[in-house]
């Protein structure tokens, strides 16, 4: 970092902005396998609260990796290094008073506690996405599990490389074991009443 630089505080603050949505700014942040459902869970909870009139974004792997982070893999390096600038991205949308709802498999734990970190504690709820590896190897939407298994991708989330599986997640779904209604009744129970204004 240069040190040459200073910040500016400008007039309208968080706080302003959120009057004027008329609701709380949180990141949704969606952790799991590769085909675990992060991407239809974030996108059906968005849809949601769109429709009730909420301000939201969808910071989506896959999308980002085609813009801002095209110039990264998957090594661990590579990896931290999307999810910080993520956590970087939902921090300034955060200030803006959106709902994010992010969908990154970001395996590992350390580099969740610095997302965690840098938008804060109280902004942050993390969702674990749990299916077992064999069922998103199963569905193998994209066919990359079977690219994988071949060889053809290396350092594949689940098969060469790790996955550590959140702690003490805010909430936990199943997607193998419970139905996309029931999952998005669940998320939205826990959400909404934290998007309340006091
Ligand atoms: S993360 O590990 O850095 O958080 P991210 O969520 O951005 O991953 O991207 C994961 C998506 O990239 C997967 O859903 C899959 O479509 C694709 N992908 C391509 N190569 C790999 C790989 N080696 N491991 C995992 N996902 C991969």
């Amino acid at each position: 970092m240069s040190k040459n630089i200073t910040q500016h505080v400008y007039s309208i603050s968080k706080s302003d902005r959120l009057k004027n949505n008329g609701h709380q700014a949180k990141v949704i942040w969606f952790v799991g396998l590769s085909g675990s459902g992060k991407s239809t869970l974030a996108g059906n909870i968005e849809s949601v609260l769109h429709q009730k009139g909420y301000k939201t974004y969808i910071l989506d792997g896959d999308n980002i990796r085609f813009g801002l982070n095209n110039d990264l893999g998957f090594s661990k390096r590579d990896r931290s290094e999307n999810i910080r600038r993520i956590a970087e991205v939902a921090r300034l949308f955060n200030e803006a008073g959106t709902i994010v709802l992010s969908a990154f498999i970001s395996p590992l734990e350390s580099d969740r506690n610095q997302a965690r970190k840098l938008i804060g504690i109280e902004n942050f709820i993390e969702i674990f996405v749990h299916c077992p590896l064999h069922i998103c190897e199963k569905r193998d939407v994209k066919g990359l599990y079977a690219k994988a298994r071949k060889g053809l991708i290396p350092n594949f989330t689940g098969i060469d490389s790790p996955f550590e599986p959140p702690k003490q997640p805010d909430i936990t779904i199943k997607t193998e074991m419970e139905s996309l209604e029931i999952s998005l009744k669940n998320i939205l129970e826990f959400i909404e009443p934290k998007l309340k204004l006091e």
